[in-house]
């Protein structure tokens, strides 16, 4: 539980450095996309493609993916919905203070509730964030299966798996909607690194 008495005595002390000035040296501004999907729906492998394209273009550009950071920053937490809201909170932080340092940070995230969703855009700032909907109906993603995960949840294996036994709550109002049932790896990520170059 956190002790507000204590949080009274914090305050903010501001860096020498502003967002622009960073921003200027990086030739670039700060930007969050966040991939949301089912899992296999392609989210990983799409961000991994566009943070190297922009690499290529001289982008600094950094990837926060969701299984990767459970093996760290989130390694306590679980896939309860009160472990996945906490997840998607703190890599919600994470991604400010990324975006804050000038980067095109993509987030690579099931995140399934709408509400956090909600929680990301509000505390980012809607001008800098970007949500893409990694679009790929659940056969599809079972076919693909590429973790093995979708068999050990048919098994009963593992519980509150999103899309069997856990809910994904589809975005209304993405910015982009990414079909990876229709569309290549390569042309998802030409999508993307198309409207970021235009944002940043
Ligand atoms: S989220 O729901 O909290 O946003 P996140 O993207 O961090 O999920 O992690 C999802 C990854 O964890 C999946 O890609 C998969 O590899 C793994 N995983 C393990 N158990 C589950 C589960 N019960 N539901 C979904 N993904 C799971």
């Amino acid at each position: 539980m956190k002790n507000l008495d204590e949080r009274k005595n914090l305050s903010w002390d501001r860096s020498k450095v502003s967002y622009e000035d960073r921003c200027g040296i990086l030739k670039q501004k700060g930007l969050v996309v966040w991939f949301t999907g089912l899992s296999g729906s392609g989210k990983s492998t799409i961000s991994a493609e566009v943070e190297y394209e922009l690499f290529k273009r001289g982008k600094a550009a950094y990837r926060l993916d969701g299984d990767n950071i459970r093996h760290g920053l989130n390694s306590d937490l679980g896939f309860s919905e009160e472990h996945r809201n906490e997840n998607i909170r703190r890599i919600t932080e994470a991604a400010a203070l990324f975006k804050d340092a000038g980067i095109i940070t993509l987030v690579s995230v099931i995140s399934p509730y709408r509400r956090m969703r909600e929680f990301a855009r509000e505390r980012i700032g809607r001008d800098s964030f970007v949500e893409v909907y990694v679009k790929a109906d659940i056969e599809t993603c079972i076919s693909r299966d590429p973790k093995g995960l979708y068999k050990k949840a048919a098994n009963g294996e593992i519980s509150n798996f999103t899309g069997i036994s856990s809910v994904y709550e589809e975005p209304q109002n993405p910015e982009i909607i990414l079909d990876t049932g229709i569309l290549s790896v390569k042309d998802s990520s030409g999508l993307i690194i198309n409207y970021i170059l235009k944002r940043t």
